[in-house]
């Protein structure tokens, strides 16, 4: 067990972290791809429901389970239900922080490639058709996007072991700001290009004949991932605030500022895909194509270049640290492992299953379980699957079985501003709502009705 915990230092530190851990390729990559092969407004309408009706009042249950207890994801449970079956939740989120991290880490190391791709002013090519091929000879040859992975990794091992306040507190206090400057920047240059208004009405106008189930369930799984919730992490996160840190406050202002880059990540994607003419469908290479086309199209193209791939990297790192302290706690904290030793086990395991994602582009394209390659599938069971099961079963625990009186008074810290109406809200999603919407679309939108 712990002796004492370490905190996050300032306000301003969590804020940073949170949002460092929920803004990352999710919204800038893996937004922009799901809404271009679900047909953009609608699938941005659905994910937006699951923002900010179930995803904020979840985020507030993970808080409160953190905070209240001060573990990780397993001995929370354990501390707060002895001997019943929630910690189920904690291993659940141990697999998903692994096969996450997994996949991640491959499309983290594309950043890598692409910093140094615009170094070299990407070989002289200006085309929009030669950058598209660079990127795809690039992603399915081998040894290169496997060695990014692992470079990534290792770069996350260095900051992991030096432990949470000093590594991952200090580096988020710069970097999201940044990141968000220039993210405004790109959305300018984007809304100025010829075919911006065809892009934002594919972004923005809902066409409902487009909602499928399946395009329900992917809203709902892109919508758990950005907000890194189901699995733990802000669990784990939470176990490090002070006693005044304001949740709800907290939590809306994570889900918001996600919500913000993410759809600042549209705007800037969709009207280059159609003035470049390319297919919004385009799946997840999509960005990685695009996104060089519009620097060349800039004035100082390199250093835009440069600029936002390092960002993206450093974003990118943000989340993965997030993902990673959910199993270095569990270790630290359960097994007495020093942190250290904790770090190596976990990062080790993901260079060796991320390197098999990044293969899964080149030569084992070949290996696909249901039609997925191991990328895609370890993407699908993860965010699809394991993060609303386990956002289910977290709120149906913080709304039936924990002590009312524990969600209250987490809720209602001196200063917060929490009126009893808010907590009331809360218990209500958590308790019908949005359990209820989560097993909907999950039975339509897996087919098991
Ligand atoms: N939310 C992160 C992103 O959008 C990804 C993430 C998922 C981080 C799960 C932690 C846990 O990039």
């Amino acid at each position: 067990m712990t002796q004492q915990r370490a905190q996050f230092a300032t306000r301003l530190g969590v804020i940073a972290t949170t949002v460092g851990s929920a803004v990352g390729l999710g919204n800038i990559w893996r937004f922009p791809f799901e809404a271009g092969v679900h047909g953009g407004g609608a699938f941005l309408l659905i994910d937006l429901f699951f923002i900010f009706i179930i995803g904020v009042p979840v985020v507030c249950a993970e808080f409160i389970i953190g905070r209240h207890t001060g573990l990780n994801v397993r001995g929370a449970f354990r501390k707060l239900a002895p001997g019943r079956p929630w910690g189920i939740v904690g291993y659940l989120g141990l697999l998903a922080s692994i096969l996450i991290l997994s996949f991640y880490s491959v499309v983290a190391g594309w950043t890598l490639e692409y910093i140094w791709q615009s170094l070299n002013s990407f070989g002289g090519v200006t085309s929009v058709e030669g950058l598209h091929g660079q990127f795809d000879s690039f992603a399915t040859s081998d040894w290169r996007p496997a060695m990014w992975t692992i470079v990534f990794l290792a770069i996350n091992y260095l900051i992991l072991a030096r432990g949470v306040q000093k590594g991952i507190e200090k580096m988020s206090n710069i970097m999201m700001p940044l990141l968000f400057v220039i993210l405004v920047v790109f959305c300018i240059n984007s809304l100025r290009m010829p075919a911006a208004a065809e892009g934002l009405t594919f972004l923005f106008k809902p066409d409902f004949s487009q909602v499928t189930p399946s395009v329900m369930l992917g809203a709902m799984g892109q919508a758990f991932f950005s907000l890194s919730l189901g699995l733990g992490c802000l669990i784990t996160y939470s176990s490090y605030f002070k006693k005044e840190t304001p949740l709800l406050r907290t939590a809306g202002i994570m889900a918001w500022l996600d919500t913000m880059v993410a759809i600042l990540a549209g705007v800037i994607i969709f009207p280059a895909v159609f003035t470049f003419g390319m297919e919004p469908a385009a799946g997840p290479k999509l960005v990685f194509e695009i996104l060089p086309s519009i620097f060349m199209h800039m004035p100082g193209s390199m250093m835009w270049s440069v600029l936002f791939f390092i960002l993206l990297f450093l974003a990118s790192l943000s989340s993965t640290i997030s993902m990673s302290e959910i199993t270095i706690a569990y270790m630290t904290d359960e097994y007495g492992f020093s942190r250290r030793r904790a770090t190596a086990y976990n990062i080790g395991v993901a260079m060796l299953l991320g390197s098999v994602c990044a293969l899964s582009f080149g030569s084992l394209s070949g290996w696909t379980v249901c039609g997925l390659t191991v990328f895609n599938l370890f993407d699908y069971v993860s965010s699809n699957i394991i993060l609303p099961v386990g956002g289910m079963i977290i709120s149906i625990f913080v709304g039936w079985v924990l002590d009312r009186t524990v969600v209250t008074s987490e809720l209602m810290t001196p200063g917060s501003g929490v009126k009893p109406w808010m907590v009331k809200a809360v218990v209500i999603c958590l308790r019908y709502i949005a359990p209820t919407c989560i097993g909907l679309v999950f039975v339509c939108g897996l087919g098991l009705w």
